[in-house]
């Protein structure tokens, strides 16, 4: 089997591609990623000879109509993915999240390949914090920013393909993710990494918004479980019931951490901040037998701040950058 996975130098991507070279052993993978600012080679490291690198945009027919004719599958992970960075420039969410996505279904059209989609909750909007309701398949899409609604967006075009051309598709929706090699512009691995460096960590506003936080080694057990088994032109929600308002978990970082729970700062809010997101995962459990290995969020965050704390080579050179991004914004 021949995959190729696009934003495998990514958070999450990187780990796919760990685990997909585990899982099964006669696989070999082509990474296509852009190595934006968020793209890392050092998350590849040691997997070169399964794992071949290709550096290029899938927005570039050229680039990526050869890798698709490759391969026997296609999971897209590349994408622009945080929110606070569409709010202050949304160009690039739209050239990579549509014009990206549209170039790789056109590529998947041609050569009749396999499409997984990887996508987000958020594409779904906001629920209120006292909302019974979680986000199911049927919920309306009703995306809040920039980066949501242009994810929404690449699902509406993965949709259209399937049902306008026929190509082999799913699509997966998925909450917030934390684990290893995350991006240290994204909420946890910024606080773990403040208060590595003894600065203490920034909740936006109140720190009252809800997040469904689900380890990312979870994610994408799913996400194999719906390439192998899910129904094509479904789309199933992956989530571990795992609500956190964000007040909770930097309290949670903090006492794992030896510090004081109070001993962080509140900054300026996001504009429009999504209050609450979270996942019925029925479909995915009950159609698929899906089911989340990390269970203990306690612990899966004390295994991430491990990771962050033995691989500062890792982040160490984002941070300055990062920080005083974040300083200009008052956040
Ligand atoms: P990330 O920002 O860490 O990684 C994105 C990767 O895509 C980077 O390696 C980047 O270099 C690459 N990339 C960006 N533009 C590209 C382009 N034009 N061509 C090729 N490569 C390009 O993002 P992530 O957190 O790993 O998210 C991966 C996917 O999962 C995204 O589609 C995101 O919407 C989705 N998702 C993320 C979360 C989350 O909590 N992080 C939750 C649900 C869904
Ligand atoms: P983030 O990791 O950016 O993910 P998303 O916007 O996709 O949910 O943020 C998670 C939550 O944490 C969100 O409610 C915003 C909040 N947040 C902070 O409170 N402080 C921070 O420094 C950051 C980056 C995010």
């Amino acid at each position: 089997m021949h995959v190729l996975i696009t934003g495998g130098a990514g958070f999450i991507g990187a780990n796919f591609v760990h685990q997909t070279l585990r899982r099964f052993p006669e696989a070999t993978v082509t990474v296509l990623d852009k190595l934006t600012y968020a793209g890392n080679q050092g998350s590849l490291e040691g997997l070169e000879e399964r794992a071949t690198l290709v550096v290029g945009d899938i927005a570039d027919a050229d680039t990526v109509d050869p890798l698709v004719a490759q391969a026997d599958v296609v999971v897209h992970f590349a994408a622009e993915s945080h929110n606070d960075n569409s709010l202050n420039d949304p160009s690039p969410f739209i050239r990579t999240n549509l014009v990206g996505t549209f170039t790789l279904l056109e590529a998947v059209r041609r050569h009749k390949t396999r499409f997984h989609h990887v996508s987000t909750d958020e594409v779904y909007g906001d629920l209120e914090l006292d909302d019974p309701a979680k986000f199911t398949p049927e919920t309306p899409y009703n995306p809040s920013s920039p980066y949501s609604a242009s994810k929404a967006g690449s699902d509406l075009l993965v949709r259209a393909w399937v049902r306008s051309f026929g190509i082999e598709a799913t699509i997966s929706n998925c909450s917030n993710n934390y684990g290893p090699y995350q991006h240290i512009e994204k909420f946890i691995p910024r606080q773990i990494t403040n208060l590595i460096d003894g600065v203490r960590p920034k909740l936006y506003g109140a720190g009252q918004n809800v997040r469904d936080w689900i380890h990312v080694l979870d994610h994408n057990d799913a996400v194999w479980d719906i390439v192998n088994k899910g129904r094509i032109g479904e789309t199933y929600l992956i989530g571990a019931n795992g609500e956190k308002n964000n007040k909770e978990v930097v309290e949670l970082i903090l006492e794992l951490m030896g510090h004081e729970p109070d001993d962080y700062d509140h900054v300026n809010d996001r504009p429009g901040h999504d209050m609450r997101y979270a996942i019925d995962n029925t479909k995915l459990v009950q159609e698929l037998g899906w089911e989340p290995r990390f269970t203990d969020f306690r612990s899966g965050l004390a295994e991430t701040i491990a990771w962050y704390r033995d691989n500062e080579a890792w982040w160490r050179p984002l941070k300055a950058e990062v920080e005083a991004k974040y300083a200009a914004q008052g956040q």
